[in-house]
């Protein structure tokens, strides 16, 4: 029988086939990431990376990957991280692990945002719970405004790598841009783990033992050519270095 561990492996391995020499890449945070970074640095290419999470840091160095500060580079040829929900149109939760601020900043600096994920992470439609950074400066008083949003909880967890209290909205979701306007609009709120399919270019799924990936760009062309198309038919993956 195939694990979820065997799905996010293959999915983290052929992602870190698209990978080209030279490239600036942006390294998410979890344990499907923790198995791409080994597989990346066993291409032996020259690269500079980005970390979303100090841990994924720590591993990177370890494999002898070059982690430069995210604060000096402006721009990313491809950035590859988790998700915790992906939807038929290519919306995400993230931020099982936290990160998702810091991860969302990653994946709008990149060309290309490529995710990676066992098979179990594609649902029908999102549901709760959708991660929050929040300040942690009046905390409490951000979460009672939060409240006027939906049940939200403080994770009894670690805190962003930045610093800021982590919270789950355990609410219905509905439609995610509409919550996403509502979480953002609320003052103390640093981030929210929804992530804009207009954020993600492809999606690697790992399902068995091969992989499917739903490239986002071709949804988009199919639309503004008036097509329909459905959402993660599953095809195989593209070549390496596909622009
Ligand atoms: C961390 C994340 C992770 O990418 C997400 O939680 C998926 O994790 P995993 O690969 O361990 O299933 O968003 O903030």
């Amino acid at each position: 029988m195939v694990t979820a561990e065997q799905e996010k492996r293959v999915a983290a391995e052929a992602a870190a086939e698209l990978v080209e020499d030279g490239m600036t890449v942006g390294l998410g945070t979890g344990s499907t990431v923790a198995l791409c970074v080994p597989a990346l640095a066993a291409r032996r290419l020259d690269l500079r990376c980005v970390a979303t999470s100090p841990r994924t840091e720590a591993a990177a160095r370890e494999v002898g990957l070059r982690i430069e500060r995210f604060s000096t580079v402006a721009h990313l040829d491809i950035a590859i991280d988790g998700a915790d929900q992906v939807a038929p149109d290519g919306w995400l939760v993230k931020g099982g692990g936290g990160a998702h601020t810091r991860e969302k900043l990653v994946a709008a600096a990149a060309s290309r945002f490529v995710v990676i994920v066992d098979s179990t992470k594609l649902v029908p439609a999102l549901g709760p719970p959708v991660p929050l950074e929040v300040l942690s400066f009046g905390l409490s008083s951000t979460l009672r405004r939060l409240a006027a949003v939906g049940p939200v909880r403080r994770r009894d967890g670690p805190r962003s790598p930045d610093g800021g209290a982590i919270c789950d909205y355990l609410g219905p979701v509905g439609d995610p841009r509409s919550l996403a306007r509502k979480m953002q609009g609320v003052l103390g709120v640093v981030e929210h783990g929804l992530f804009p399919p207009e954020l993600v270019t492809e999606i690697v799924v790992g399902r068995g033992a091969s992989v499917e990936c739903l490239d986002l760009r071709d949804l988009r062309g199919a639309r503004r050519g008036g097509k329909r198309q459905s959402s993660l038919s599953g095809r195989p993956v593209p070549p390496p270095g596909r622009p």
